[in-house]
């Protein structure tokens, strides 16, 4: 049985993979430092809580567990927060990991993946936007996330390290029976927001921006759901440690939503009004960002099973059963 480490396994995305890599017979470690995190979401997986960067913990980690492989998710991801303290997304998202990667190479751990996003796009004029399009981030996120594959690629050329980094587009929906889903503070992605209004958590929706060069004006983004977001790093792991190779994909649907669509399909989903308002754009979105993620299918075998009235679906059982989120 191969032994997985997951780093930030306490947040959203790390929970789902812990979740799904046991269902499919792997065994879990994971390393959180809780920051972001929530316990209750790695209560039922052997856990260390620290920081990845404490070379000390980590190599205790390595010794206690054989581990073949790690799925890289510990990082800060707001990009607005991102653009106030490029410091701390320096000192976390590049830093941490930079030791990280030293203590993997140090105990002979060989391969990792990565988890990257679109944001190391910027703002694309390519549309759908394929793996080769140029590398222009327009925010501190985006920037620490493409020297994080930079580092990779020289790590691997030095050390051997396989890597496979994974540009994730936009990630929502929860595991099936809406035991673990989605739970920031603050909460600013589009779905979990309009599903807090569904809940009368907050009172309208704030659509920013009417004027974008789109069909009805508002941003439109490529959505994939969680559970298959998951299955493609597993197919990247164990396609990376079967043919021993590096390589990076994009992971999305192929196709957008709008922002007016999203809302209109989670009122029909949630049979609730949900109250929205066209307000300015907020700066840094892009008009339009779709995936091309023929390469994950092609090369990993990899399909999407869910579609966006599943992702809203899934969210909205997740947040009908846990409207505080894990508190
Ligand atoms: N939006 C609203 N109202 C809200 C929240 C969002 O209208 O209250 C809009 C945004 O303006 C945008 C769309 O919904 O047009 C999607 O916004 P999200 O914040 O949900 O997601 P982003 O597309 O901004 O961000 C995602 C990932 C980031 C990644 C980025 C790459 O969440 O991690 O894509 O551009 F960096």
């Amino acid at each position: 049985m191969k032994k997985i480490l997951i780093t930030g396994g306490a947040g959203y995305i790390g929970s789902h993979c812990a979740r799904i890599l046991a269902d499919e017979g792997y065994e879990v470690v994971i390393i959180d430092n809780l920051v972001k995190g929530h316990i209750q979401a790695i209560k039922d997986f052997k856990h260390y809580i620290g920081n990845i960067g404490d070379e000390d913990l980590v190599a205790k980690i390595l010794s206690e567990n054989k581990i073949d492989g790690v799925m890289h998710f510990a990082a800060y991801s707001l990009v607005g927060e991102s653009m106030k303290m490029p410091y701390e997304y320096y000192s976390n998202n590049v830093g941490q990991t930079m030791s990280f990667l030293h203590s993997l190479i140090k105990q002979g751990v060989n391969n990792i993946v990565f988890s990257s996003t679109a944001a190391v796009y910027g703002q694309s004029d390519v549309s759908p936007i394929t793996e080769e399009v140029v590398l222009a981030p327009i925010n501190t996120y985006g920037e620490t996330k493409l020297t994080v594959e930079k580092m990779l690629k020289w790590f691997n050329i030095a050390y051997g390290l396989n890597y496979t980094s994974l540009r994730y587009f936009n990630v929502a929906g929860a595991y099936e029976t809406g035991e673990i889903g989605e739970d920031h503070n603050p909460e600013t992605h589009l779905i979990p927001v309009v599903l807090n209004v569904a809940l009368r958590k907050s009172d309208k929706l704030k659509i920013f921006g009417g004027d974008y060069p789109t069909p009805d004006g508002t941003c439109i983004r490529d959505y994939i759901h969680v559970v298959d977001l998951i299955y493609a790093h597993i197919k990247a792991y164990e396609y990376m440690s079967a043919v021993n190779t590096s390589d990076i994909f994009n992971l999305g649907s192929g196709g957008g939503y709008s922002n007016l669509e999203i809302l209109n399909t989670a009122r029909k989903i949630t049979n609730c009004e949900i109250p929205a308002d066209v307000e300015p754009r907020r700066p840094g979105d892009p008009p339009i960002l779709i995936a091309a993620s023929k390469k994950a299918e092609d090369i990993l075998n990899w399909k999407r099973k869910y579609d966006i009235n599943d992702i809203i679906a899934t969210a909205w059982k997740w947040k009908k059963s846990h409207p505080d989120g894990y508190k």
